[in-house]
């Protein structure tokens, strides 16, 4: 992006037309007719889960002269003050169109979005500038301003709401402590690795003490190692300062880790919304299940060719089952109940069992010695006797 461009989406982003409160803390929004919720709570001092967003049947069009893009349809959904929020879905799906209605970075064709209860379509132009300031964003190429040092990146929001230079050092300081950049005040972005451009990304994004903060696939241009430290940071914002984080990745894995709640968008219109391991333990849309096949425990290419439909009519075979689990009920491998209740020696042969929101899910490829063979083993998915959510017979092996 060009610098005027970044300048501009800074400034639109951060444009304030007054100093923030004293404590720093942006004063609760509020539309120009404005008795919001949340402005109500904070006037009568009651303690306020400030970072709610609310899309009510949002719909967008975009129209060019190629003619009209739908690009959502029929959003309606909450997302929780304080929670880690997943948007996925393939290319094109609509994610980053919904994620940009949440600071009107985009406007919808239909449609409400509320932010704290206030429905930010009927802000006038100083609400957008206040919206603004309490929605922070961070970008998968950062968009930091290559001729500023780091410390200038992260006091522009500040300079432009007003904020005397005193408080801008004294919060870029606090800031670029948070996010592990203290000594990097005076360096140039060209000067930073991905991680740490991403980190003044970040640290910049908190300038003005927002409450929402949106994220739009940030650690997509990371190697994995430094996407797990822009995770652990992530969620150690969302955790220490209550922000609420709504993500957008295409690492599944990503999700997996750090959000409460997903949203799978497909062809513009929700495919499938839930806790994490719910949607992934369990995923029902066809879009879902292509987009979580990475994190599968396939059968791998070895065992799939020895394997044989049938069981073979003489000598030693073993039966390879796949034991599935879906995170519900406490339910987890258990070894030994395992071979007692299949009356078999358990050989594991591939799989794993990840933890989401401590619910263990995952699929286990077993084998057990023919003698003990049975065509249908769905006894032991239902009941007392439940050894795994689901039992398939893969085949045989000799
Ligand atoms: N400014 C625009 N003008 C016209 N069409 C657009 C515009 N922005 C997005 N679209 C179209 O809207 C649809 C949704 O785009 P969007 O960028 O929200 O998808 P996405 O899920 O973020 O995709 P990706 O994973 O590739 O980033 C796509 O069909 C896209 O081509
Ligand atoms: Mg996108």
């Amino acid at each position: 992006m060009a610098i005027s461009a970044v300048s501009n989406v800074l400034r639109k982003q951060f444009q304030a037309e007054s100093e923030p409160a004293a404590d720093g803390r942006s004063t609760p929004l509020s539309a120009s007719s404005a008795d919001a919720p949340a402005a109500q709570h904070a006037a009568a001092g009651a303690p306020s889960a400030l970072g709610t967003v609310v899309f009510r049947d949002l719909g967008k069009v975009y129209r060019s002269s190629a003619g009209e893009v739908p690009a959502l349809q029929n959003i309606t959904l909450d997302i929780a003050a304080g929670s880690i929020f997943g948007i996925i879905g393939r290319s094109g799906a609509g994610k980053s169109s919904l994620l940009r209605t949440i600071n009107r970075l985009e406007e919808p064709s239909s449609g409400q979005v509320l932010v704290d209860g206030v429905d930010i379509g009927t802000l006038d132009e100083a609400g957008l500038v206040q919206l603004r300031r309490r929605v922070g964003m961070i970008f998968q190429h950062f968009n930091l301003l290559s001729a500023k040092t780091v410390f200038e990146n992260v006091a522009l929001p500040l300079k432009v709401a007003g904020v005397p230079a005193a408080q801008i050092q004294q919060r870029v300081t606090e800031l670029l402590d948070l996010v592990g950049l203290q000594d990097k005040h005076k360096t140039y972005p060209s000067r930073l690795s991905g991680g740490q451009k991403q980190r003044v990304g970040i640290a910049r994004a908190l300038a003005t003490r927002p409450e929402i903060l949106l994220c739009d696939e940030a650690t997509s241009a990371l190697d994995p190692e430094t996407t797990q430290a822009i995770l652990a940071l992530l969620r150690d914002i969302n955790r220490r300062l209550g922000i609420t984080v709504i993500l957008i990745t295409h690492e599944m894995s990503v999700i997996r880790e750090i959000a409460d709640q997903v949203l799978v968008l497909e062809k513009g219109e929700i495919a499938e919304l839930g806790e994490v391991w719910q949607v992934f333990g369990n995923p029902r849309h066809a879009a879902t299940q292509a987009l979580l096949a990475p994190l599968r425990h396939g059968v791998p290419d070895d065992l799939q060719q020895r394997l044989q439909p049938q069981a073979p009519g003489t000598g030693r075979f073993e039966q390879v089952l796949q034991l599935g689990y879906s995170g519900h009920d406490g339910l987890e491998p258990d070894f030994p109940r395992i071979a007692e209740a299949l009356g078999a020696k358990v050989r594991l042969l591939h799989g794993g069992v990840d933890r989401i929101q401590g619910h263990a899910q995952g699929q286990l490829i077993i084998a057990i010695d023919g003698a003990a063979a049975r065509n249908d083993w769905a006894a032991l998915t239902q009941g007392p006797a439940t050894i795994a959510h689901e039992i398939r017979v893969l085949g045989y092996v000799v």
